[in-house]
Order: structure tokens, then C-alpha cells, then sequence
């Protein structure tokens, strides 16, 4: 008989899991045609009514580069604010940091990438000039009076589609640099969908190892399969944050071959069969998914929109008592 290791990760015995809701943000951004600006606070409020504890609602990027969120002041002023839940927003430079300060903004998540040439495409500034420009945003948050909260979004943590794998070093260092500038929390995000999970494992196992009270949350897309995997490898590991998006929306519009995040609702789904706690109503969360396709103009990713859960249960098809009459007179 082969040993068997036993992992105590089939078993979630009530252990929290924090899903941040990154749809609105990280999905909308994708998207071409634009949601209007109620029907975006609406599905924000849906998402909060639902139990999502941190929200990322939108991203105060140049309305030119990103039309698709140029509202992004209206919707943080007019959603619903439900105690608890942290609003947090997308701040690339100091102009955004001003506009998500006027907008109450609870966290900043700023935004830089591991890898040289995606952080120039994608944010047209080295990852010096970056890291200079977030400095600068973080000064002016921690000079607001109860000013955000700070977290850092490491984009292509787990491999560039430009540049190919991004050393475990490079990814820790950037980390460091930002801590050491006092962000509360750090998301290494696998932007295009390369991680796979001993990789996932290894890394969120050093970065805990080295920075055991700050936040770390993981951010996946499923653009190769692997999402769900890399979730429970991070679980495993010890994280306890994960971004996902409504729908399975998402992706980054500078990375080649970008496609969903991990879709909030299969993770849920999942991850409550498992036995762990999410503090997400199923099915307010599902009511939510489905509203998607009607706004964004197209079928979403999401398997359990389209399957329902596990145990929902599907009318018989056809006459029941007359299949049953037949199956009985051919014995
Ligand atoms: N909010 C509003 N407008 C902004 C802005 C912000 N945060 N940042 C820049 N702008 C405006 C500038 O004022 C300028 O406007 P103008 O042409 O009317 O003068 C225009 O955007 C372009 O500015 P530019 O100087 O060419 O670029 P930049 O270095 O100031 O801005 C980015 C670079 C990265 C901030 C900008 O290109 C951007 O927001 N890109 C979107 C990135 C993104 O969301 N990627 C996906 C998520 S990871
Ligand atoms: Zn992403």
C-alpha cells in the first residue's frame, strides 16, 4: 500500500476565508461597453448584502485609458456604506489619490508589477518610477486624517506572458519596499493566470514566514484551469485572503492572453462544501451573478450561474409517473 500524506485541507472545520470581491474593479475594467452608473451601485450593494467583506468598487485611473470606470467617484459616494465591509479602490498615482480621498475611499490598493515590461505596458513607467510615484501616494494617505487604509497589488507574482518566470527574490523585495513605507497588506497576484499550486505554496509560505502580521491576500485568474487548485494550495499554505470576481469577470487589458479572475461564487461553492466559513450568503451571491450577462452584454465565465449549486435541484424531465409505468411493464 502507497503512504499517504495526510492534509488537513479537505477539511475547512469552520476556518474563516476572507473573499474580496474584485469584479466591479478588475472585471468592469475589461469590459467594453459601459454599466451604467446605478446599475454598477446596485451590484456593489448586492455584493455587500451578500457578505463579501472587502469590495473593490472601482479604480480612479484616467478616464481616457479606462472609460469603463470613469464614474468612479459617483459610485463610491453613492453606494450603500454597510459597517464592516472595506471599500477599497484602485489608485495608480497621486491624481487618483486625491480623487479616492474626496470619494472616502477606506483602502487604497496600489497597483505595480514585478515584471519590467508589463509594468510598462501597463502603467508606462519602469518599476523604479513606479515605486517612486506610490511612495508618494502613500505619504499623502498617511498625512490624510483617517486617511485609507494601504494595500499593494504585486501584478505577474507568479510569471510575466512577456518575460516569462519572475524569481521568488524579485517578488519578496518589492514586497519589503512597500512595508517598509507601512502598507498594511500585500496581494500577490498571478495576472495572467501562470501560478500553479506548489509554486502558489512555496510563495505564500515565504512571504508569511518573513511578514507574519502583514496581510497577505492571494489574487488569481483562471486563465489556465489552475484557479481553484491554486486557491486550496494557498489555503494550505496559510493564506487566508483571496481576490475573486462576480461572474468570473476580469483580466488585465495589458496583458496578452489575460481572461478571468477566479469566479466568487465557485470559490464560495466550493470552499462551503468544504466546510470552511466565508460569511457569504450563497444565494444572494448567485442573484447577483445573474444580473451580470443582462449588464455587460455577453455570457459569463461563471460554471455555477449556469449549473446552479451542488444540491439545487432540476425538475424531472418529462411525465415521471408515466416513465416509471413504462420502465415497470418492460420487467
Ligand atoms: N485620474 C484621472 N486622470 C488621470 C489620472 C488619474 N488617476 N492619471 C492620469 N490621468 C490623466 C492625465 O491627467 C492625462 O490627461 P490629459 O491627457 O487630459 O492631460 C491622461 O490621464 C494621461 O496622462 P499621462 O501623463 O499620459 O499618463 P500618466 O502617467 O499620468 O498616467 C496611468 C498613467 C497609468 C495612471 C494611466 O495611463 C492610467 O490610468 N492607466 C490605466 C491603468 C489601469 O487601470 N490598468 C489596469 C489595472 S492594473
Ligand atoms: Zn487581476
Amino acid at each position: 500500500m502507497t503512504m499517504r500524506t495526510e492534509s488537513t485541507i479537505w477539511q475547512g472545520v469552520g476556518r474563516r476565508i476572507y473573499l474580496q470581491e474584485v469584479g466591479t474593479r478588475d472585471g468592469l475594467q475589461m469590459e467594453t461597453v459601459f454599466v451604467p452608473t446605478e446599475e454598477k451601485i446596485a451590484l456593489v450593494n448586492a455584493l455587500s448584502e451578500a457578505g463579501l467583506s472587502k469590495i473593490e468598487v472601482t479604480a480612479f485611473v484616467s478616464p481616457a485609458a479606462i472609460p469603463a470606470l470613469r464614474d468612479a467617484e459617483v459610485v463610491l459616494r453613492e453606494i450603500t456604506r454597510r459597517p464592516g465591509v472595506v471599500y477599497s479602490a484602485l489608485v495608480p498615482n497621486v491624481r487618483g489619490a486625491e480623487r479616492a480621498i474626496d470619494a472616502h475611499t477606506d483602502e487604497f490598493n496600489l497597483v505595480m508589477s514585478c515584471s519590467e515590461t508589463h509594468n510598462l505596458a501597463n502603467l508606462r513607467m519602469t518599476r523604479a518610477q513606479s515605486f517612486a510615484a506610490l511612495a508618494e501616494v502613500i505619504k499623502l494617505a498617511q498625512a490624510t486624517p483617517n486617511g485609507p487604509s494601504l494595500n499593494v497589488s504585486l501584478s505577474c507574482s507568479f510569471g510575466c506572458p512577456m518575460e516569462g518566470d519572475v524569481p521568488t527574490e524579485v517578488v519578496l523585495d518589492w514586497a519589503a519596499r512597500f512595508i517598509a513605507l507601512g502598507v498594511q497588506g500585500v496581494t500577490l497576484c498571478d495576472t495572467t493566470g501562470m501560478a500553479y499550486p506548489p509554486q502558489v505554496a512555496a510563495l505564500t509560505a515565504a512571504f508569511r514566514a518573513r511578514w507574519p502580521g502583514t496581510e497577505v491576500t492571494l489574487h488569481f485568474h483562471n486563465t489556465r484551469g489552475m484557479g481553484l487548485a491554486n486557491v486550496l494550495a494557498a489555503i494550505d499554505a496559510g493564506a487566508e485572503r483571496f481576490d475573486s470576481s462576480l461572474g468570473g469577470l476580469g483580466g488585465c487589458p495589458y496583458a496578452p492572453g489575460a481572461t478571468g479572475n477566479v469566479c466568487t461564487e465557485e470559490v464560495v461553492h466550493a470552499l462551503q462544501l468544504m466546510g470552511y466559513a466565508t460569511g457569504i450568503d450563497e444565494a444572494l451571491l448567485l442573484a447577483a451573478a445573474q444580473r451580470l450577462p443582462g449588464l455587460i452584454g455577453h455570457d459569463i465565465p461563471s460554471q455555477i450561474a449556469k449549473a446552479g449549486r451542488r444540491l439545487d435541484l432540476h425538475p424531472v424531465p418529462g411525465d415521471f409517473e408515466a416513465m416509471r409505468e413504462r420502465a415497470l411493464a418492460r420487467s
